[in-house]
């Protein structure tokens, strides 16, 4: 994710800024930028490394300013850039902006403030709130910014600078962090705390739609209605380490925990009142109609990911569809024809496999249709239409958000792709689509499993073989889950399609082996109470995760882990959340490397 990072006092502006986005380099970001105030604003901004900026700051001659903004830019909305870096200021120059999030009506916003004159010079979402603020401005920065927020959508943490006011700093936030930092020597925003530590350790938590006016003396908050609140001080004594992972121990739980607003930041600002909208899609109605065949292509979690789709697109949009591990499919000789349709699946768009699976499918005159998480990649470069997850950057290893918002990005897809093909009902899709809307929040309520899972994993963190079975939609999870508990915690583990076992693998339970049923399908879920029935009967020690109201596994299982109700082809994103902090606490007791397990890389560049 991008960062933020404000500043209003004493000190030269220049160097804390630059210092502040420095101890946020470790998030990942492709440019950065600062404003200052200087006689008007001053912005000076550069793609690529700090060390670009700061060499632009310098040939430029020493700025002096006592406030300004500054940010390094994860791209989302437009390629990484000079253009499309922050901070975006208005045509008029009077108002700077730095922006954490996504505006989900930039367009429309964008169509209005063209109809009353203004010029927009980027890409990105963000040029929209700099313009608006210029076009409401009246002279009270404060008043301005409420009508600001009344007007925009979707997720954001805003710093802005006005230079009729060049003694105050404004910043808002709502479903994106920004914090306040207060010391003697001036005040601070910034979207995380290693950003300040070194400056303070004082800040103000925002809720969200609190309005800060900074001045280097002071800093009052405001709600929307523009009244003056009070705070407590939030007092960190936190180091930089525990800093940087946002006080959790690991990476990959800071990612766990960050789910749920990555998934906000993916589905919302593409669905409508009643639709969805893939602006980036550039396959025509025609097209969709037309499609015989669908090859889903990826590795390892996003091949996982695949698997889901396949089940979630033949039952709604009808589409046959095969799914490939990217290293196989390259290989294979596979034959393609011209009404086919390949997605790609890939967090870090490099997997070196899944790279030339696109190749081979461009070679074959397909279309590639991919679902990346970092823009610019190679494989969303290469392709002809990429759809974004906007998980933000994803450090630990082992995927967790990457995962989840990929699969979120699959059931657009299906449902587009449905309506147009006219394979689902108007009554149906609308069921979809709020099941949607919910998944931030459901995800959240999951997520509050961990304090279970913890006890969970510390009982069984020492079992040397793990089976995790599922039917359906559950196998797909149980392979995620499988995996997921072999890369960090090093403990042997099988995926099984549950009315498999029987076939051969059931030799291998014995007297206290861990067996993880996943039943949350409606339709299957008796069928998996008897493959517990199976394995119970052989000695295995039970967990079983399920949904409200699958009762009959108490009776079966030794431990019974709910989960809410769902329409079948969304239990996918529910499933696999126990199972993510299962295996972060098996590997935690362990004492493993969770962020960096032995062997692996986060990104395989290599064949
Ligand atoms: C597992 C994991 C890997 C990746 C795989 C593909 O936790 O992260 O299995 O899913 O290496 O990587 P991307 O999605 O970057 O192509």
């Amino acid at each position: 994710m991008c960062g933020i990072v404000g500043y209003i006092g004493n000190q030269e502006a220049v160097p804390v800024l630059l210092n502040g986005l420095a101890k946020l380099e470790y998030r990942g970001y492709d440019s950065a930028g600062i404003s200052v105030y200087n006689d008007g604003i001053c912005t000076i901004k550069a793609k690529g490394r700090l060390a670009m900026l700061s060499d632009k700051i310098n040939g430029e001659g020493a700025v002096s300013s006592h406030m300004g903004i500054g940010h390094t830019r994860w791209a989302t909305h437009g390629a990484p850039s000079d253009r499309n870096s922050h901070p975006h200021n208005s045509q008029s120059g009077k108002i700077s902006v730095v922006h954490n999030g996504i505006i989900e009506n930039y367009m429309e916003l964008k169509a209005f403030l063209g109809e009353n004159g203004y010029h927009f010079v980027s890409e990105t979402d963000t040029e929209v709130v700099s313009q608006l603020f210029d076009f409401y401005y009246d002279g009270d920065p404060v008043g301005t910014l409420r009508k600001v927020i009344g007007k925009i959508r979707g997720a954001y943490a805003l710093g802005i600078m006005c230079s009729d006011h060049p003694d105050s700093l404004l910043a808002v936030r709502k479903d994106s962090p920004l914090l306040v930092g207060l010391s003697k020597d001036g005040n601070y925003i910034a979207s995380d705390i290693p950003a300040l530590l070194e400056y303070t350790r004082d800040y103000y938590l925002l809720d969200d739609n609190e309005i800060v006016f900074l001045t280097k003396e002071g800093v009052t908050l405001y709600d929307l209605d523009g009244n003056q609140i009070q705070k407590d001080i939030f007092h960190v004594t936190w180091d930089i380490d525990a800093a940087e992972k946002g006080g959790y121990d690991y990476f990959m739980m800071k990612e766990i925990m960050e789910q749920p607003e990555a998934l906000r930041k993916t589905l919302l600002p593409r669905m409508t009142e009643d639709g969805i909208r893939l602006e980036a899609l550039s396959l025509t109605e025609e097209e969709i109609k037309n499609f015989n065949r669908i090859h889903i292509v990826a590795c390892g979690s996003a091949w996982h990911a695949g698997i889901v789709g396949r089940y979630v697109m033949e039952e709604v949009s009808r589409i046959p569809v095969e799914v490939d591990i990217a290293s196989e499919f390259r290989y294979r000789n596979p034959i393609l024809s011209k009404n086919d349709l390949c997605i790609i699946i890939s967090q870090s768009g490099e997997t070196a496999d899944t790279l030339a699976a696109l190749r081979e499918a461009k070679k074959q005159g397909v279309k590639v249709l991919s679902i990346v998480n970092v823009v610019g990649s190679s494989i969303a470069r290469e392709s002809d239409d990429v759809l974004y997850t906007w998980a933000g950057p994803e450090i630990a290893v082992a995927t967790t958000k990457g995962y989840t918002t990929q699969l979120s990005m699959l059931y657009l897809v299906a449902l587009h792709f449905a309506k147009v093909r006219g394979t689902i009902e108007e009554e149906r899709l609308q069921e979809c689509l709020q099941e949607l809307r919910l998944l931030p929040k459901k995800t959240a309520e999951v997520l509050k499993l961990d304090g279970k899972m913890a006890e969970l994993a510390k009982k069984y963190a020492q079992s040397e073989d793990v089976f995790i079975i599922g039917r359906g939609l559950d196998y797909a999870a149980a392979m995620e889950a499988s995996l997921k508990l072999k890369e960090i915690s090093y403990i042997h583990s099988e995926a099984y399609a549950a009315g498999e076992l029987k076939h051969g693998t059931i030799s291998l339970i014995e007297e206290g082996t861990l067996v993880i049923a996943i039943a949350t399908q409606e339709r299957l879920f008796e069928k998996l109470v008897s493959n517990v029935k199976e394995v119970k009967a052989r000695g295995a020690k039970v967990i079983a995760i399920t949904t409200q109201g699958g009762c009959a596994m108490e009776q079966v299982a030794d431990e019974v882990i709910y989960l809410p109700k769902a329409a079948d082809i969304f239990t996918s994103s529910y499933n696999v959340l126990p199972m993510q902090l299962f295996a972060y606490h098996t590997a935690v007791e362990r004492g493993c490397d969770v962020d960096k397990p032995r062997n692996l890389a986060k990104s395989v560049t290599v064949e």
